[in-house]
């Protein structure tokens, strides 16, 4: 056992009182406890070794790569790098009950709750004991709500703080100068404000000497069971030919090509295999009662025994109504009158159907009135586990807090899965 290992509680110490940084004040005692303790973690997951590397980290040693990711919430980025292979050493936030789920789920890593635009990199790095040149990938998808389309054009501005950490991002980026900069955000962020931010990220990090790449990419292009359309720009010190991957997945009717996809994910072959419940009822902690049936339910089971907050919400009798009044496909404009709301858009209080690709899950996947959220066979909505399946989540990553929490992580989070293409895509154009 390393020293200090003992010392690691990520769930008590996360939930009342994280690693705070850049504040200025001193730690309190369990604070300064809690970061020693998780950096010898990180020691133990392989920093050390890499430290010792040259400054200008050779591409020709491709194993322990190392990432950090920054705006990580609960960690969907970071779970998806995890899986390509890479090393995650730390995650940043500021949001509590994110990190929470981030510090249960990576436990070798340290896990930072700091407020971005008042940290100093100077002090980040330090924290991380890392020096300029010696990461390979700093990821981070920052705040988007200054530049989505979910929100209302005048309550969009481009000076608006959140959008200002854009900048932070690649504060960090410019000090820590990693191999690859990877950067996730909304579909509108590429064009917004006349691109003025891809204008940016364009002039700062190819000032730096890095090749930029942007595309907005489709999740359920890529095996993810939704549809969800996001901006990624990829920074690389290498120059690559191939930025991004092709498409692996498309219509099983189109015609047929010369290169061939596999069909779309539908929203059965996503959550079908997880069990059958009433609202208000759960099934946690337990075995999966029946067998994958599709490669999607193998891959996200992967060697996961247990089911985990695959909890059905209890719906108020209205919401019931609602949902037990209309067939799968249908939503808000199939409701008897008595039933209908007030106002709604159209795919509020929809029920998905086992043949589709889910809808975008968002934050406000607990809420009947908010999208399409009904489960194609139970009269309920669809649990966390089965919203963490359709954002491509592998079945191991838990999450911490209240339903409504829960949702928040989930619904905020970039599909791993997607990350998962990306990342191993790159590695692969690297090693080549
Ligand atoms: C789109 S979410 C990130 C989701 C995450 N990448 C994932 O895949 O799960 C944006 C995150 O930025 C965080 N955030 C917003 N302002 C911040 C700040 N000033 N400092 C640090 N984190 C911040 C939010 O708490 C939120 O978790």
């Amino acid at each position: 056992m390393i020293a200090g290992e003992h010392l690691f509680d990520a769930k008590s110490c996360i939930a009342t009182r994280g690693v705070s940084l850049g504040y200025g004040e001193p730690a309190p005692q369990d604070v300064t406890g809690f970061a020693r303790a998780t950096r010898a973690q990180v020691t133990a997951a392989g920093r050390k070794d890499l430290s010792e590397e040259p400054a200008d980290y050779s591409m020709k040693k491709m194993e322990n790569l190392s990432a950090i990711d920054l705006f990580c919430g609960c960690g969907g980025i970071s779970s998806g790098l995890r899986r390509a292979g890479l090393d995650v050493i730390a995650g940043l936030d500021m949001w509590e009950d994110a990190l929470e789920t981030y510090a249960n789920n990576f436990r070798k890593s340290l896990t930072i709750k700091a407020d971005l635009a008042q940290l100093s990199t100077r002090a980040f790095m330090r924290e991380v004991g890392l020096r300029k040149g010696e990461l390979f990938l700093l990821a981070g998808g920052p705040p988007c709500q200054g530049f989505s389309k979910n929100v209302p054009r005048k309550n969009r501005f481009l000076e608006d703080p959140r959008n200002l950490l854009v900048n932070s991002f690649l504060d960090y980026a410019e000090a820590l100068r990693p191999q690859v900069v990877l950067m996730e955000n909304v579909a509108e962020f590429k064009n917004g404000f006349d691109q003025a931010f891809t204008e940016e990220i364009e002039n700062r990090l190819g000032g730096l000497g890095y090749h930029v790449h942007h595309a907005v990419l489709t999740a359920h292009e890529y095996g993810v069971p939704q549809r969800r359309r996001r901006a990624f720009f990829l920074a690389t010190k290498e120059k690559i030919t191939q930025p991004f991957p092709r498409a692996t997945h498309g219509d099983a009717a189109a015609a047929p090509s010369l290169f061939p996809l596999a069909p779309f994910v539908t929203v059965w072959n996503a959550i079908g295999d997880l069990p059958s419940l009433k609202h208000g009822e759960s099934y946690e902690n337990k075995p999966y009662r029946r067998k994958a049936f599709s490669e999607f339910q193998t891959r996200v089971r992967g060697s996961n025994d247990l089911i985990m907050n695959h909890v059905a919400r209890k719906l108020q009798a209205t919401q019931y109504a609602r949902l037990s009044s209309i067939e799968p496909g249908q939503g808000i404009k199939n409701l008897p009158h008595h039933l209908r709301p007030k106002g709604g858009y159209s795919g509020a209080y929809g029920r998905l159907t086992k043949e589709m690709i889910a809808p975008t899950i968002t934050r406000w996947v607990f809420h009947p009135g908010s999208g399409r959220y009904g489960h194609p066979v139970d009269l309920r909505l669809i649990t966390m586990r089965e919203a963490a399946r359709l954002q491509g989540f592998p079945d191991d990553f838990v999450f911490a807090g209240t339903y409504i929490q829960q949702a928040h992580q989930i619904g905020n989070a970039v599909p791993p899965l997607l990350v998962e293409v990306i990342t191993g895509h790159l590695l692969r154009q690297m090693r080549s």
